[in-house]
C-alpha cells in the first residue's frame, strides 16, 4: 500500500517534470470535502463532474450489486490525488485509461491517486468497478439502501448516493446521468428521467434511464423491485413516468389517485413557478416502511405511509414544487435548505387555498398561534437550522410563515413575480438565501434585511408587530404541546393534517441527517 503510493508518487513527479514548466505550483491533493460546514466530508475538492454513466447489475434475492461507474470530470486545480464519496467495495479504478491506486479512507471516501497527475482544466475520465451488498453497509448504524421484499431503494437526503454509485456528493456539482440496470426478468429498475430502452436476454432484463438536465447527486435515485410502470404525456406534451410497487396492498388506490395527478399538478404549479424545468416528470411508490418523500429529480420517491389515510395530492404538490425549488435551483450550502423546504411547503399552502381547505394566511396564522413564545419550535432558525435540524418541522412551517411574511411585506404583485422569477434567474444552478433576499429586494424595490433576520435567522418567536407578521396575535398561554392543537384557540385549517403527513417522519428516521451530523462534524 505504502510502496504503491511511493511508486505512483515517483511516477507522478516524473510526469510533472516532463509536462510542467519548473515555475508551476506543485500538484496537490483535492480536499476530501467540498467545504460545507454542515457535512465537512460531503463532496470533494479539485474537480467538477459533468456526467455519470452508471452500469449496474442487481440480484434482489441476495442484495448483490455490481457496478461500473464512468465519471466525466474536469480538474479544477493541478491534482495529484482526489476523492470520490462512496461506501461499497471497489475492485478497480482507472483514470484516463490507466490503472490508478485507491484506498477507502474516512467514513465514506474513496481516495484515488492517478498514475499521472491531472493538470488544471484537463478532462478526466474515471472508471470505478465495484460490488457489494448495499443493505449491509452501515455508517453510524444507518444504511441508505432501503431493502424491500422484492429489491431495494436509494432515496435519501442529504446522503444516499454513496450506497449505489461513487460521486462528488454535493449539490453544487450537478451532472447529467445515464443509469443502466440489469435485473432478473420480472423485476423492474427505476431511475431518473426517461426510460430510453428495455431489453431481455437469458433471464435478465436491462433498463436504461437517462437524465439530460443537470442533476444534483442526492437527487439521483435507484429503485429495484416488482413495479407497474406507466408512461403517458401531459396535454402539453411532457412525458410522465409513474410506477407503483405491486405490493402496495390497501394503499394502492390512494397512491395512484394521488401520483396519477402529477401532470395536472405540474401544470398548476407552472402557473406560479414558470415553465417546468425538466424533460419529463413522474414518481414512484415502492413498498418501503419510511414516512418521507423525496424530490428525486423528475422521478419522485413517495412512501406508501403518505397514502395510508387516502389520497394525498398535497405531498405530490410539495415534491413537484421542489423540481423548481431544490432541483433546478439547488442549495449552495446545506444551510440554505429553507430555499427548498420553505417554498415546497408554501406550495402546499397555495394548493390548500386552491382546494378551499384554508388560505396561506390562515395556515400562517395557525402556525404562529400554535406555538407560544417559549416553545422549542421557535429555537430552530430556518435560515441556518444546523445539520441536526435540517428537516425539523420549523424549517418547513416557520419557513413557510416567513414566505407569507414576505408576501405581506412586498404585496401580491411583487411576491408572485419573485416566486416565478427566481427559478428562471437561477435555472439549473445553486444559490444562497442571501442571493434570494437580494433578488427579492431587486424585484420588490424594498429593503428586506430586517424581515429575513426576524423570520429566518432569529432563534425566537417574532413579535406580533414584526414586519409581515400574520394577522393573529400571540398564542394564548398554556399551549405547550409539541403538535399544534385546539389549544392555540384558532381553528385548524382543513388541509393541516394532510400537509403535516408530508413529513410523517420521526427525527430518528432521518438517519444520516441526524446521526451523521454528529458523526461527521468536528
Ligand atoms: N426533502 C424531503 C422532503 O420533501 C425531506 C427528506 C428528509 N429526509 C429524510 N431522510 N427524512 O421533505
Ligand atoms: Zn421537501
Amino acid at each position: 500500500m505504502r510502496k504503491r503510493l511511493i511508486v505512483s508518487a515517483a511516477a507522478g513527479a516524473l510526469a510533472l517534470l516532463l509536462t510542467v514548466p519548473a515555475s508551476a505550483a506543485p500538484y496537490t491533493p483535492g480536499t476530501p470535502g467540498i467545504g460545507d460546514a454542515y457535512y465537512p466530508n460531503a463532496g470533494n475538492g479539485g474537480y467538477d463532474v459533468s456526467h455519470y454513466d452508471i452500469r449496474l447489475k442487481y440480484q434482489p434475492a441476495t442484495d448483490e450489486l455490481e457496478g461500473t461507474a464512468t465519471i466525466l470530470a474536469t480538474a479544477t486545480q493541478d491534482l495529484s490525488r482526489f476523492d470520490l464519496d462512496f461506501v461499497l467495495g471497489v475492485k478497480e479504478v482507472l483514470v484516463n485509461g490507466r490503472t490508478a491506486t485507491f484506498a477507502a479512507t474516512g467514513e465514506s471516501e474513496l481516495e484515488i491517486t492517478p498514475a499521472r497527475p491531472l493538470a488544471k482544466g484537463s478532462p478526466v475520465t474515471v472508471v470505478v468497478r465495484y460490488a457489494g451488498k448495499p443493505g449491509e453497509v452501515e455508517r453510524g448504524g444507518y444504511s441508505a439502501w432501503l431493502r424491500t421484499a422484492d429489491g431495494g431503494v436509494a432515496a435519501n437526503e442529504p446522503e444516499g448516493s454513496a450506497w449505489w454509485y461513487p460521486s462528488n456528493d454535493h449539490p453544487t456539482d450537478k451532472a447529467t446521468f445515464d443509469v443502466s440496470v440489469l435485473v432478473p426478468d420480472g423485476t423492474q429498475a427505476i431511475s431518473n428521467g426517461i426510460l430510453t430502452g428495455q431489453s431481455s436476454r437469458a433471464g435478465w432484463t436491462r433498463y436504461n434511464w437517462r437524465q439530460t438536465k443537470p442533476q444534483a447527486t442526492y437527487l439521483a435515485t435507484l429503485a429495484i423491485g416488482k413495479f407497474d410502470i406507466r408512461t403517458d404525456t401531459t396535454p402539453g406534451g411532457l412525458p410522465v413516468v409513474t410506477a407503483y410497487s405491486k405490493d402496495l396492498g390497501d394503499n394502492d388506490g390512494a397512491a395512484r389517485a394521488s401520483v396519477e395527478r402529477t401532470g395536472e399538478l405540474v401544470d398548476w404549479l407552472s402557473g406560479y413557478f414558470g415553465e417546468y424545468p425538466f424533460a419529463s416528470v413522474g414518481g414512484y411508490v415502492p413498498e418501503v416502511p419510511t414516512g418521507y418523500a423525496l424530490e428525486t429529480q423528475t422521478q419522485i420517491f413517495y412512501s406508501p405511509a403518505q397514502f395510508s389515510r387516502g389520497a394525498n395530492t398535497s405531498v405530490v404538490v410539495h415534491e413537484l414544487a421542489h423540481q423548481w425549488y431544490g432541483d433546478s435551483v439547488s442549495v449552495q450550502r446545506w444551510s440554505d435548505i429553507w430555499l427548498n423546504e420553505g417554498f415546497a411547503r408554501y406550495a402546499q399552502w397555495l394548493w390548500s387555498e386552491h382546494e378551499n381547505e384554508g388560505t396561506a394566511q390562515e395556515l400562517a396564522d395557525y402556525v404562529y398561534a400554535s406555538y407560544p413564545a417559549g416553545h422549542a419550535f421557535w429555537t430552530v432558525k430556518p435560515g441556518d437550522p444546523g445539520a441536526d435540524h435540517q428537516f425539523a418541522g420549523a424549517v418547513y412551517d416557520r419557513g413557510a410563515v416567513a414566505i407569507q411574511a414576505l408576501r405581506n411585506t412586498v404585496g401580491d404583485e411583487a411576491f408572485f413575480r419573485i416566486l416565478k422569477g427566481w427559478p428562471a434567474e437561477r435555472k439549473y444552478g445553486n444559490a444562497t438565501i442571501q442571493q434570494f433576499q437580494a433578488f427579492a429586494e431587486r424585484v420588490s424595490g424594498k429593503p428586506l434585511g430586517a424581515l429575513f433576520e426576524t423570520w429566518l435567522f432569529t432563534a425566537a418567536k417574532p413579535a406580533a408587530d414584526s414586519a409581515g407578521v400574520p394577522a393573529t396575535s400571540a398564542a394564548p398561554a398554556g399551549a405547550t404541546g409539541l403538535a399544534p392543537s385546539a389549544e392555540s384557540g384558532r381553528p385548524e385549517p382543513k388541509s393541516w393534517k394532510r400537509i403535516q403527513e408530508t413529513n410523517a417522519v420521526h427525527e430518528h428516521e432521518q438517519g444520516r441527517a441526524q446521526g451523521h451530523a454528529h458523526g461527521r462534524a468536528r
